[in-house]
């Protein structure tokens, strides 16, 4: 297995550049990568006819004109939704992007991905396994890491994608953060920065997994994470560290 952290930049693109454009859609890939990034992050579900789609939330609420559970919709049903005037109504030809799709645009842009598993509650098998024909069908030139909260779909990861770097997203770093990583097999983990804690971060780093941040979009933060070792932060501003 090639260990993606080796690969991955001090600063991930959270949701693409989400402070510019429509999270985890193609415009906010292509903007991050205008602003520097490198790497980019973005939320992975199924359609209800099971191909991966990039998407935060369980519902469409908040990220489109659309209504109710993605999982709900088939593809062809998202595929018509606005996924952009939410945002901006500059946005509102941008269109829910599938897994494939994105793979296509990073390979075009050589974009390290971190793909950040949400399955749906009961789903985790159906939605790793969309993840993997994605990539069977579309393979990747540039490097990917799979991470999720949830421990099913990570498990699931470590059974049909054995080859990729997986990692645990928390929110506070649990005090037996070993067990926890260690019960998915996971090679980093990422926690919310109002969880910092300098002293278990140190922990994690000397017993050799990596540690990741989300979501810092204040430069103070960034230095106060770089200093106690944090391998990498999540930023919705990919060009914090220029600003
Ligand atoms: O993957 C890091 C971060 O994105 C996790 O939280 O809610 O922004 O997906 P969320
Ligand atoms: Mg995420």
């Amino acid at each position: 297995m090639q260990n993606a952290y080796k690969s991955m930049p001090a600063l991930i693109a959270h949701r693409g550049a989400g402070a510019f454009a429509p999270e985890n859609t193609a415009a906010a890939i292509s903007l991050a990568v205008e602003l520097g990034a490198t790497w980019c992050e973005v939320d992975v579900t199924i359609s209800a006819d099971a191909v991966a789609v990039l998407h935060h939330d369980v519902d469409l609420e908040r990220c489109s004109n659309g209504h109710g559970l993605v999982v709900k919709h088939s593809l062809a049903q998202l595929k018509m939704l606005d996924m952009g005037s939410w945002f901006d109504p500059k946005y509102h030809q941008q269109r829910i992007l599938t897994l494939p799709e994105l793979l296509q645009q990073a390979n075009e842009l050589k974009l390290g991905l971190n793909l950040e598993i949400k399955p749906t509650i009961g789903l985790e098998t159906e939605t790793v396994a969309a993840v993997a024909k994605a990539l069977e069908d579309t393979p990747a030139n540039h490097p990917i890491l799979l991470s999720s909260f949830n421990i099913h779909a990570l498990r699931e990861a470590k059974i049909q994608l054995p080859n990729l770097t997986r990692a645990l997203n928390v929110e506070a770093i649990p005090h037996n953060w070993h067990e926890r990583v260690s019960e998915v097999d996971a090679h980093g983990l990422h926690f919310q920065l109002q969880f910092f804690d300098a002293a278990l971060v140190k922990q994690i780093l000397q017993a050799g997994i990596y540690c990741a941040s989300y979501t810092v979009n204040d430069k103070t933060d960034a230095d106060r994470l770089y200093k106690a070792g944090v391998n990498a932060i999540f930023s919705d501003y990919p060009n914090l560290l220029t600003l």
